[in-house]
């Protein structure tokens, strides 16, 4: 069953493109007032309009996550128009340069961890007062299968996916008892333009990726989504400091 989030307020980072945009339509669809941050004002600002248009509720933020002072601030524009904050969904990511751990520059090092693994933090710091104010919440961390597994050429990305998990479950220990509840859904292959940066787009490419997939497909950002919303329901209540793998069955291998 389809849980309706009539009344709720869910807040979306990344929401410009792929896994992030699906989600926060998912939850406009569901009745939530949705504020869909990104960096690229431009592409939430026609996110927005596309939900408001079919008559939801929503709101266009700008904000880096890697900018604490704009974390804040998105928080308070969320609180100000829709009055609370019920459901985060912290998904703004970037992959990597694809090279040997002893080639990653430090400046390419740190601007990973910055935005996959201290912004998730950052987002996470400001939400948790709000929805302690609330009398509760749900919060939602991007992983991905990348936090489980390592891949070569990808140290940092793996690395940064594989904190998240780690700080997931911590502050899921943390919040429990104060009806806030934190999980992490991993996604595999999605086809966002994040998976095209992989591919190039070249067709022989993907289906070297998906030789390992159990399931012989990709996925559709939508799917992830479902699984966010589910996590974030009601029918989760039981569901604390898990990580969700939306992977067709990658990892079971
Ligand atoms: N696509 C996949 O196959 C896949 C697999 C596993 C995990 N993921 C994770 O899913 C999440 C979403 O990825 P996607 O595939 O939808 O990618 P995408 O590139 O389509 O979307 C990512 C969005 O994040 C935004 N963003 C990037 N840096 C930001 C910052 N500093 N502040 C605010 N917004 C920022 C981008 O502008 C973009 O709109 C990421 O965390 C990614 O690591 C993706």
């Amino acid at each position: 069953m389809n849980h309706s989030f009539a009344g709720k307020v869910a807040l979306v980072t990344g929401a410009g493109s792929g896994i992030g945009l699906a989600t926060a339509k998912a939850f406009g669809d569901a009745g939530a007032s949705v504020v869909l941050a990104d960096r690229r004002e431009d592409a939430v600002r026609a996110a927005a309009e596309g939900l408001s248009a079919s008559g939801g509720k929503a709101l266009a933020v700008r904000c880096d996550v890697t900018d604490d002072t704009q974390v804040a601030s998105m928080i308070d524009r969320t609180v100000s128009a829709f009055g609370r904050l019920d459901a985060a969904f912290n998904n703004a990511g970037v992959m990597q340069r694809r090279v040997d751990t002893a080639e990653i520059s430090g400046e390419e090092w740190d601007r990973v961890m910055a935005i996959n693994l201290r912004g998730v933090w950052s987002c996470m710091k400001y939400e948790l007062p709000q929805m302690l104010r609330n009398g509760g919440g749900a919060i939602v961390n991007c992983s991905s299968i990348g936090g489980v597994i390592g891949v070569p050429g990808l140290a940092a990305y793996h690395a940064a996916k594989h904190g998240v998990i780690g700080l997931t479950k911590t502050a899921a220990l943390e919040y429990a008892t104060r009806k806030i509840r934190i999980n992490a859904v991993c996604p595999g292959t999605i086809n966002t333009p994040m998976a095209e940066s992989l591919t190039g787009g070249d067709p022989k490419i993907l289906a070297e990726f998906l030789k390992d997939e159990p399931i012989g497909r990709i996925a559709e950002p939508e799917e992830v989504a479902a699984g966010v919303l589910w996590l974030c329901s009601p029918g989760a209540s039981y569901v604390v400091g898990h990580a969700l793998f939306v992977d067709g069955g990658y990892t079971a291998h």
